[in-house]
């Protein structure tokens, strides 16, 4: 429930600056994207948006500490996004609040922590071997190919091995990011709002989801008839107990797991296809990541695939320091999660300004991670600030790839060394060239991906 709050009733406030109406409607000259980051240039740190309800954008990293940390029990996840996302996904991890939330996150955490991470690389390892396999195939008969659905492809079919046990086939694939397609643009648009019109794209979508839905449940059912099953989430979430001690249900259980499916494999795909992007727009950095993998593969010569052109394994992604800051740049410049949402449930202040009970926050990490008076040379790719020495001087709010706080994601460390693995992999054995005459234009909607994705040729190099 939302209330106000009589602590608040005689104080005077800050004045929140608001854009015109002019100044907004040049909206259709620029992207979203650039909007938050001129608002924030250009309107300061915290700016009021218009909205049904009070409506503000966010980009101070001590106001998004208060929001993230501080004061955190305040900021809900509420508001047409994530009720577009759980009207798809249903009430998992992601999309809860309070108590139902906060169960599930210490009964799961555990299977992040950084000592279980040992037990995913097998799977990335091989999977990535195989996307070797079909690149050497492009590279021969010189056939360009889709780097961004490549990525997606082998992400979710990690995720489906690591978290599920399960093998995915092409075209259960297809339709699952076809799905996602589909509810990026369901809740990253305004068709939420005409959910229950029977436009083409909602018909679409409900026959997608229900697709997924009946595939997953299928492997549940599956599951629970194993005597003896794996180790992994699914059977975390199968021997789950709630606090009346009762096991979850199979919608429960079916919501878990479209939310972790969701969180884990467009968000590591996209963060690696921006990270190929800015390799090939900078060789040097390129070559830097090359040397670092090779001299790893090299110290340990047991791990490296013996086969041509095949992927060869990362083996200890400590020791690639160099491939993380890269990584580390490349979701600052293009945080996946570019907008992260929260609502008031009372009145607030923030530094002196006031926050209505059921306000809405907007937290741009796109934003913030170009912030004049914490980042330097902003727009510049600079992997070198994120060197040991040089990130004791980052503000750990004015850096949010994983957001921050309680809800800070459950698996950054496996998502690093996820796509360490996979570049690792790859990058010894390939040269990507870019196809020409691409835009290249951001696409922002719930995730930050690359309108008609990365359109690549590869050459296979020889080592
Ligand atoms: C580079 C890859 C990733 C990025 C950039 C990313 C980003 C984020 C962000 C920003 C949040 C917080 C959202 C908020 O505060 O509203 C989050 C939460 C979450 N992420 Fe990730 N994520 C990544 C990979 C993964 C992977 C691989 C998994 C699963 C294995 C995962 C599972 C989750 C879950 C379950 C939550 C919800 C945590 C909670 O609310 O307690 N993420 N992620």
């Amino acid at each position: 429930m939302l209330t106000s709050n009589p602590k608040f009733a005689y104080k005077t406030f800050k004045k929140i600056k608001a854009p015109s109406s002019l100044y907004l409607a040049d909206d259709t000259k620029r992207s979203c994207l650039q909007l938050q980051v001129d608002l924030m240039n250009d309107f300061g740190n915290i700016v009021r948006l218009p909205h049904f309800s009070p409506c503000f954008a966010i980009t101070h990293p001590d106001y998004v500490k208060h929001i993230f940390l501080t004061n955190q029990s305040n900021y809900i996840k509420s508001d047409k996004n994530y009720e577009g996302l759980t009207d798809i996904i249903g009430a998992g991890i992601i999309t809860n609040n309070g108590e139902p939330w906060h169960e599930q996150r210490l009964n799961l955490a555990p299977l992040f922590q950084p000592h279980q991470l040992p037990h995913y690389f097998p799977n990335m390892i091989s999977l990535t071997q195989e996307v070797a396999a079909r690149w050497q195939q492009f590279a021969k008969q010189k056939t360009s190919f889709n780097l961004t659905t490549e990525m997606m492809s082998l992400t979710l079919k990690i995720s489906a091995r690591n978290f599920l046990n399960e093998e995915l086939d092409e075209a259960f694939i297809k339709q699952v990011i076809a799905f996602s397609q589909s509810m990026n643009n369901y809740v990253g648009k305004a068709f939420y709002f005409f959910k229950f019109l029977p436009f083409p794209t909602n018909i679409r979508l409900r026959r997608q989801k229900k697709i997924v839905d009946k595939t997953l449940l299928g492997w549940i059912q599956k599951r629970r008839a194993l005597p003896e099953p794996p180790a992994d989430l699914l059977t975390q979430l199968l021997q789950m107990r709630n606090k009346k001690n009762e096991p979850l249900s199979d919608t429960q259980i079916l919501a878990e797991l479209k939310n972790f499916l969701v969180a884990s494999y467009e968000t590591v795909s996209h963060t690696l296809t921006w990270t190929w992007l800015n390799l090939i727009k900078n060789p040097a950095c390129l070559e830097k990541v090359r040397h670092e993998i090779q001299t790893v593969h090299n110290s340990n010569p047991d791990h490296s695939h013996p086969e041509e052109g095949a992927a060869r394994c990362p083996v200890s992604f400590p020791h690639l320091p160099y491939t993380k800051m890269v990584i580390e740049e490349s979701m600052r410049l293009h945080p996946p999660a570019w907008v992260i949402t929260r609502r008031a449930l009372r009145g607030d202040e923030l530094e002196g300004y006031f926050i209505p009970a059921g306000s809405y926050l907007v937290i741009s990490p796109y934003a913030i991670h170009r912030h004049p008076a914490y980042w330097h040379d902003p727009e510049k790719f600079i992997p070198e600030r994120f060197t040991e020495e040089n990130k004791k001087s980052i503000n750990r709010y004015s850096y949010l790839p994983f957001g921050a706080g309680p809800r800070t994601c459950i698996a950054s460390h496996l998502a690093i060394a996820e796509a360490q693995t996979i570049l690792a992999g790859l990058i010894p054995s390939f040269d990507l060239t870019l196809l020409p005459k691409q835009t290249l234009r951001p696409l922002a909607l719930i995730t930050l991906s690359i309108k008609d994705g990365l359109w690549v040729t590869a050459t296979t190099r020889s080592q």
